[in-house]
């Protein structure tokens, strides 16, 4: 995929279904008794799996992927079967570290694959409290990664202490939570987002929080609900950045999720120096949204760190872009998870904006970008990394010369209309 530069971006925009809630609303519905509906579900290849994967246990999903509607009718906490053949969860980790918290309890065995990336991602942080709790895992190639067979077992609460702040691992546990036989808390050292929470409430779980530790009590029942999910804070971060850094720029994106857990690139843009305003504040199914309206700034240099971490994890490389094209210093730390995502993020970005001619400096935890300079277009290879390929694609529309994306096509795994949508908004 070729990259020319924009000239302006101008117009409102929808971008699809926010991922987290997405992949929770198929999990949660398939445990459910009767019938969940989703509108706004995200149609990308992670979601995806996390639908094939429920539907290979049993589960009767309907996905309309014209109107993003999804029907699943759910069977009960015990209603899964045993699956014919791997539950092969591609690209996603959030499918595979939810689900192992399920089958964690379940009466079967089951062997959990997914692509090159999934191999590689670490697994003992779900290993581990799982196992305390009574289930087995056996690793069948790389210890502690995929693919690994899980055995369910009857469980036991426990209290853990999780060393990093992880939304999947934190789900994992509390999804497990469910069947064991007292209560379940998970204390992470920052607070990670908290739509299984939310989500778990709502279906009638007894669930609660206090600071950075939940408490889930065994579950009779969850009921089936609907659920609206909210455009992708973490998909709308690329248009925040394109209309903050393009000239003659004003870009809406309509029914963004703004969940505080979530909602750290708003911080980050304010903090840098950003026309940015949210309206239309409002409430879609416990979580709240807002339309956020951005437009042609001069950034500045900040730093990210510390608890404001997990609510823009998945940010930091379009943040780290907005670094480039801002003046002045820009030190990320606290962040050395994102060596572990789709890609090793810190390596990646590091790599790819010195090869634009930027001043980036990686670190343990983190990045020094020291902004301003001229930055030049390239060939970037998206390391079948999303959010790497939809980085560097608003990296080139503002850098001199042309950008082309290699391996464009895993914009596919969150979020599949990205090139389209970005052309609409530079007619
Ligand atoms: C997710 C949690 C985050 C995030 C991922 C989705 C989730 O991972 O990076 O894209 O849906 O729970 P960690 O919680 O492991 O940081």
């Amino acid at each position: 995929m070729i990259i020319k530069n924009f000239s302006h971006l101008k117009g409102e925009i929808t971008v699809p279904g926010d991922k987290s809630i997405s992949h929770r609303s198929i999990m949660l519905g398939s445990l459910a008794k009767g019938t969940t509906e989703v509108t706004g579900f995200l149609q990308g290849a992670d979601c995806l799996s996390s639908i094939s994967c429920f539907h290979k246990m049993g589960i009767s999903i309907e996905n309309d992927a014209n109107t993003n509607t999804v029907k699943i009718h759910g069977k009960g906490l015990r209603g899964l079967e045993s699956p014919f053949g791997i539950l092969d969860v591609g690209n996603s980790g959030t499918t595979t570290r939810l689900m192992s918290g399920i089958l964690a309890a379940q009466p079967f065995s089951c062997i959990i694959d997914g692509d090159a990336s999934i191999r590689k991602r670490p697994m003992a942080r779900i290993m581990t409290p799982l196992s305390q709790m009574g289930a087995k895992f056996e690793s069948l190639e790389n210890i502690h990664c995929a693919p690994f067979k899980i055995t369910g077992g009857n469980l036991k609460g426990i209290d853990y202490n999780t060393p990093v702040a992880s939304a999947q691992i934190k789900s994992a546990i509390l999804l497990a939570g469910l069947y064991a036989d007292g209560p379940t808390s998970v204390t992470e050292p920052y607070l990670s987002r908290n739509h299984t929470e939310l989500m778990l409430s709502s279906f009638g779980a007894d669930i609660k929080t206090e600071g950075t530790t939940a408490t889930v009590l065994p579950a009779e029942e969850l009921q089936a609900q609907k659920i609206e999910v909210p455009g992708d804070i973490s998909s709308a971060a690329y248009f925040i950045a394109a209309g903050l850094l393009t000239p003659n720029s004003e870009i809406t994106i309509k029914n963004v999720g703004i969940n505080p857990t979530r909602d750290g690139i708003i911080t980050v843009c304010k903090d840098m120096g950003a026309n940015i305003t949210l309206s239309n504040i409002r409430e879609a199914s416990g979580e709240p949204v807002a339309d956020i309206t951005v437009s042609t700034s001069s950034l500045h240099g900040c730093v990210i760190e510390g608890d404001l971490i997990p609510k823009l994890i998945d940010e930091i490389p379009i943040i780290a872009i907005m670094a480039a094209f801002a003046s002045g210093t820009t030190i990320i730390r606290d962040a050395a998870e994102l060596k572990v995502k789709e890609s090793n993020r810190i390596d990646v970005m590091v790599d790819h904006l010195t090869a634009m001619g930027v001043d980036i400096e990686g670190t343990e935890d983190g990045m020094i970008i020291r902004g301003g300079k001229d930055v030049y277009g390239t060939v970037i290879d998206s390391k079948m990394d999303h959010r790497i390929a939809m980085s560097f694609a608003i990296a080139g529309g503002i850098a001199i010369g042309a950008t082309e994306i290699m391996d464009a096509d895993v914009v596919n795994i969150s979020y599949p209309n990205f090139f389209s949508d970005l052309e609409k908004l530079s007619k």
